[in-house]
């Protein structure tokens, strides 16, 4: 099904099972550990376990490795190093090759697998294994290397092609003549996923074809690049995925969890399980890139802002790319004239790619300081400063409008619910016994991306539902939301549908990553659907444009049968995807979002305590309360964790994180978190979707870090520009 307009109304509009705050129907499953989890497939027989050896230099050259008492060790199977796998590909998401030799690209890059009847027979002749290298010169300093990094065009790597600087208007002379103005920078750490479930894998081969369990966001991404990785046809690899314990754009890609554990299956000639042990995960995969970034912004000396410039540099891998830290700038506010620009370096630090937000979230925690710093020169209240450079159309290219656009009604919402008035603009100036209280504001703004996404829907005999597409649920609450379509299409309750996810041979769906999953894949179960009733009403002699779906009936005029009755004759299935037109090129797709944080900031301590949170989103239609509140309020967690706690510590010697484990990459727990509430406006996208949907994930994350940060100001008079904001700053 093309989507050109859901303008009208259409069945996901009755609103009887969509929108409805439905438990998590995976929720059972995964409290109670039922839930097969990727390392966790126990009905796989005869399974050998593997460990990766990792590179201990950052770059350089592997000389030898010497494997003999490694494979000498009790109960070792097989060990695989570069020089026994063949010649292997690489797949288009992976920047650095997935097993090292005899190059080296970065520390921890996988140099061999050892396979072993158990898992600590496995890690002991891992540790066995000798590998000698010629160290080579890396460059692991972002600050060192920006000074001579080039200019990057907006998507890509620096051979992208783009446009390396976009422009609108004349921005210096614009800066120059504005009566008030901004010129400040902007840090962001490089940051880890730190997801609950490591990325581990089964591997399993009969004959030349290849199953592999794996955690993994996308599941056709995914298949392309192992048969990639592997020179093997597509075909003859199955992806399975059926549960994820979070992903957070770290299990977008292939990692060497699923390679390794193919290649170890393939020599020991049996099914090899490899989960990566914790410490290895921040720099044997990939994490977000630090941002160094610089916000101009001049204005009139009544708020109104006339020139806005937002420069980035971040570093990669060689054809690695840029932490797109700019992207929301173009967008956010009004303003003449314009610049946005980023810098690429080079850096031998573990690949960087994408993560939470990827550019969205720390290009939104350095522009929203920058807001909030500007309206403090201008003696505006900030959220008042946001109001009135509010945009109704794309800034760079007027004639393109947003299909919806609430970010005032999102401020004022959240400022009367959050008591804003009560903020007094003047910092330090509220006491909580030893505790120096504040408030801050943060616009939030994520776009809505459009992705094509397939499903295949059944009806049994027994007249219940069930679909099957690759879509994943990595805890976001898929399962759930694709039930609630089905049921609402079919005229059935969310419980009576049966949902199979994650799994490689059923229809590709759009999968889980920029919070693009839930709106497109369910949109995808609505185009499979219509077929499905256009089958059922010609089943029963009915007129389909006319037929009802509800309570396990089909009606049509004066004639009602059951859903049952239809499938007796035998099941039916029916199979589609959905595809966008121009549509969304005419229009911009985005979500909006206010956050609102108080915070107290200890007095003779300097921590930093939330005390409470609030979000007003609007986000088109809301498909399921519950679990996009969850979503939320996840996301506003993630954005304390970057304003106050998380960081990647670079040694800059020997290139690589320090502190890779949860000892001492620190992200927030229960305790930290007091209160959260989260406000979603009545929305329905027209111009999105038939689900009239769109992303709400990484909306909850964008934006409000900074409002942490701006709070922090407020309550201290400290404005603390490098994240995150830990208690030393304030010295
Ligand atoms: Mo998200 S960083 O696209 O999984």
């Amino acid at each position: 099904m093309k989507f050109e307009t859901a303008a009208g109304t259409n069945p996901i509009d009755q609103m009887k099972v969509v929108g409805r705050a439905h438990d998590r129907i995976d929720g059972p499953l995964k409290t109670s550990g039922l839930a097969p989890y990727a390392y966790e497939q126990h009905d796989i027989p005869n399974v050998a376990y593997g460990h990766i050896v990792g590179s201990s230099v950052a770059k350089g050259r592997i000389s030898s490795i010497d494997t003999a008492a490694a494979k000498a060790a009790p109960g070792v199977i097989a060990v695989v190093t570069a020089a026994d796998a063949g010649k292997l590909g690489k797949g288009k998401n992976n920047t650095a090759k997935l097993l090292a030799g005899p190059d080296v690209d970065h520390y921890h890059q996988a140099v061999a697998v050892v396979v072993a009847e158990t898992f600590e027979q496995a890690r002991a002749a891992a540790a066995l294994v000798r590998v000698d290298y010629a160290r080579g010169k890396g460059r692991f300093d972002l600050t060192e290397a920006l000074k001579t990094a080039p200019l990057v065009g907006g998507s890509g790597g620096p051979n992208s092609g783009e446009q390396a600087v976009d422009r609108v208007g004349k921005f210096e002379e614009a800066f120059a003549a504005a009566p008030v103005k901004l010129d400040a920078e902007y840090h962001t750490p490089d940051h880890t996923h730190a997801m609950m479930e490591p990325h581990a894998s089964i591997a399993s081969w009969t004959g030349d074809e290849l199953t592999l369990w794996t955690s993994n966001q996308m599941i056709a991404w995914s298949k392309r690049d192992v048969a990639l990785t592997l020179n093997m046809p597509e075909e003859k690899v199955r992806l399975i995925s059926p549960y994820i314990g979070g992903g957070f754009g770290g299990k977008l890609f292939v990692r060497a969890d699923a390679i390794m554990a193919a290649l170890g299956a393939k020599a020991a000639k049996r099914p090899v399980k490899i989960a990566l042990p914790r410490p290895f995960i921040a720099n044997n995969t990939t994490h977000r890139p630090a941002t160094h970034q610089r916000i101009r912004l001049g204005a009139k000396k009544d708020g109104t802002i006339t020139a806005i410039a937002h420069e980035s540099g971040s570093g990669d891998l060689p054809d690695g790319g840029p932490e797109t830290a700019v992207s929301q700038t173009k967008l956010l506010y009004a303003g003449e004239n314009r610049m946005m620009a980023m810098r690429l370096a080079v850096l031998d630090l573990p690949e960087g790619n994408a993560m939470r937000a990827p550019g969205e979230a720390p290009g939104m925690m350095a522009l929203e300081i920058a807001m909030d710093e500007m309206a403090e020169k201008l003696g505006m209240d900030p959220v008042a400063f946001r109001i009135k450079n509010d945009t109704q159309v794309d800034p760079e290219k007027p004639e393109r409008k947003f299909s919806q656009r609430q970010l005032v009604r999102c401020l004022r919402e959240g400022a009367d619910r959050f008591g804003w008035n009560q903020r007094n603009a003047k910092p330090m100036q509220v006491r909580d016994g030893p505790w120096m209280v504040g408030m801050g504001v943060a616009s939030a703004f994520r776009n809505h991306i459009n992705t094509k996404s397939a499903a295949r829907v059944r009806l049994g005999r027994d007249g219940t539902v069930t679909v099957e597409t690759d879509m994943t649920d990595i805890g976001t609450g898929t399962y759930t939301i694709i039930a609630q379509t089905a049921g609402e299409m079919m005229g059935v309750p969310a419980e009576a549908v049966t949902v199979k996810l994650g799994d490689s041979s059923f229809p590709a769906a759009a999968g889980s990553g920029g919070q693009w999953g839930a709106a497109n894949s369910t949109a995808g179960v609505y185009a499979a659907c219509v077929k499905l009733r256009d089958q059922v009403a010609q089943r029963l002699g009915f007129n389909s444009a006319d037929a009802v779906f509800e309570s396990g009936q089909v009606k049509s005029g004066n004639r009602t049968a059951s859903l049952k009755e239809a499938a007796a004759a035998g099941e039916l299935t029916a199979e589609d995807h959905i595809e966008f037109g121009k549509l969304g090129d005419e229009w911009q797709l985005s979500t909006f979002g206010a956050h609102f944080v108080e915070v107290g900031v200890h007095a003779y301590t300097g921590v930093s305590r939330i005390r409470r949170m609030l979000a007003v989103c609007a986000a088109g239609r809301i498909l399921n309360p519950k679990s996009a509140r969850s979503q939320v309020i996840g996301a506003m967690t993630m954005g304390v964790g970057s304003a106050l706690m998380e960081e990647l510590a670079v040694d800059r010697r020997f290139g690589f994180f320090v502190n890779h484990d949860l000892a001492s990459y620190e992200v927030p727990v229960h305790a930290d978190i007091p209160h959260q509430e989260v406000v979603f406006l009545d929305e329905a996208d027209d111009k999105a979707n038939p689900m009239k949907a769109k992303g709400v994930g990484e909306l909850g994350l964008c934006g409000v870090g900074a409002a942490v940060a701006n709070a922090i100001y407020n309550a201290t008079g400290v404005r603390i520009r490098d994240y995150p904001i830990t208690l030393d700053k304030y010295l």
